[in-house]
């Protein structure tokens, strides 16, 4: 009856088909490095001190690299829970703070996020968060380095400030052009203020669409401290996983509609860009590395006859992008700016302005024997996954070379000439281990030849 209830409540009477499956209490998969050899090195933020009280994140050092990171969280007790009803009300009962603990114990709401996420949000759509590794709940003395000590961690993909951990996120239809009304904004600050907003609120969807609400929706859960761009949406301690259970509170209110709640997230995120929108930090974040004439110039200058100047991009993308179509300009713009010439400053902004004079083309490749591997999207290798990890091309074309329609090995004759082009660029590139790589037409056309 109660399941019901509090189902229908959350989902407006409409509940989805998954919650059939939903484990009330389920068991979090636990943390199986292939080596046993592993140790928790450093704080991964230094800029806050070291706290025995406070959950801590550190490095998980396995075979000498930092793959992992560690989310340590303190104990949860039933005193503490107890408390917590005390502070909401709520009389207690021994029933009562069993279901506190497992309610408002942080490690518990986080290892239920990541969990939740892993059965049930899409696969394509996982790469919005952190990869989750599973669960640590006996951690030893022995594995810390720092006399920091607690015994439970969530371990979690290192995600890193630079190309490695970034996400190619597939362009979204554009939002109504007034959002940022009375903000003056050049027509590509504008463009990436809105593509920003959209990749932010895909992201959100995503967890919404499986009944999680994260509750603590800061830029800073988007993007790494010091980073500028974003990588993935994190810290989950404070979110509410749908379970069939009347819960105490959601997202440190009343239990109240997910329609309410989502509603209210999306309303933060919305602000956290206009007031990122109207301080400029785009503009800003250019003018640390180059003359703030030179930044003006490129952001309005006309761009006609350059259109007819465009080059073959192609950029390696270390993760699945969520759609293998155009990416997002806010997704795509830190690799345009990583392969930007040093001799054109501005290169990077100038071609994301003319972003939509490109088609994109994907293909894959194994990390190792790259040589015989080149797939293109449409053809039947392209996502099987064999023992080598698989790295991503993005082939971004200008849409004047019109060869979209050559990425299948069956085009017509007269186009296998070009679509041969475009894997011998694919093999030069791959065999040059660059994170990209910027060709002339003339260059483009001519090689093989
Ligand atoms: N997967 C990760 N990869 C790299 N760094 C991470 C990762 N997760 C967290 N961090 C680092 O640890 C810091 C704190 O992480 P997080 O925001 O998850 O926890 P918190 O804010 O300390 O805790 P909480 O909000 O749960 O009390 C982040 O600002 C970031 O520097
Ligand atoms: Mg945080």
């Amino acid at each position: 009856m109660q399941k019901a209830d509090w189902a229908n409540t959350f989902f407006s009477d409409n509940p989805p088909e998954f919650i059939r499956e939903v484990d009330d209490s389920p068991k979090f998969r636990k943390f199986c490095p292939d080596d046993d050899q592993w140790m928790l090195g450093q704080l991964v933020d230094k800029t806050r001190p070291i706290d025995g009280d406070k959950l801590q994140v550190f490095w998980l050092r396995s075979n000498g690299r930092r793959k992992y990171v560690a989310k340590v969280f303190t104990d949860y007790t039933p005193e503490q829970a107890g408390q917590q009803l005390w502070r909401l009300r709520i009389p207690k009962s021994q029933s009562r703070i069993d279901s506190a603990v497992h309610e408002f114990d942080r490690f518990s709401r986080e290892a239920r996020a990541y969990s939740h996420i892993e059965r049930f949000c899409p696969s394509q759509e996982q790469i919005y968060f952190p990869r989750f590794h599973g669960v640590l709940t006996d951690l030893e003395r022995s594995r810390f380095s720092s006399g920091y000590v607690h015994q439970r961690a969530i371990v979690l993909e290192a995600v890193k400030p630079d190309l490695r951990s970034r996400r190619i996120l597939a362009a979204d239809i554009p939002l109504k052009s007034d959002f940022f009304q009375h903000i003056l904004l050049s027509p590509f600050e504008h463009e990436w203020y809105c593509s920003l907003l959209c990749d932010r609120l895909r992201r959100l969807a995503a967890l919404h669409q499986i009944g999680i609400t994260h509750a603590d929706v800061k830029d800073c859960h988007f993007r790494l401290p010091g980073d500028f761009y974003d990588t993935v949406l994190y810290d989950f301690s404070e979110s509410y996983t749908f379970s069939s259970k009347w819960p105490f509170r959601v997202n440190a209110g009343k239990p109240r509609p997910l329609k309410i709640i989502s509603e209210g997230e999306r309303k933060c995120v919305e602000l956290q860009i206009k007031t990122r929108a109207m301080a400029r930090d785009l503009h800003s974040y250019f003018v640390e590395s180059m003359p703030e004439h030179i930044v003006e110039d490129a952001l309005w200058q006309p761009l006609d006859e350059e259109k007819g100047l465009l080059e073959f991009i192609i950029l390696k993308v270390r993760t699945r992008p969520d759609y293998f179509s155009m990416p997002s300009m806010n997704s795509v713009f830190p690799f345009l700016e990583s392969i930007r010439p040093e001799t054109d400053l501005t290169w990077h902004i100038r071609r994301g302005r003319l972003l939509n004079c490109y088609e994109s083309v994907w293909a894959s490749f194994k990390a190792k024997d790259h040589s015989s591997s080149i797939t293109f999207h449409g053809e039947p290798d392209f996502e099987t996954l064999g023992p080598d990890p698989r790295y991503y091309l993005l082939c971004l074309v200008p849409q004047g070379w019109n060869m979209l329609s050559l990425t299948t090995a069956d085009s017509d004759s007269n186009d296998v000439g070009l679509y041969e082009k475009l894997r011998q660029a694919c093999l030069l590139f791959v065999s040059s281990r660059l994170p990209g790589n910027i060709v002339k037409q003339q260059d483009f056309f001519a090689k093989g030849e």
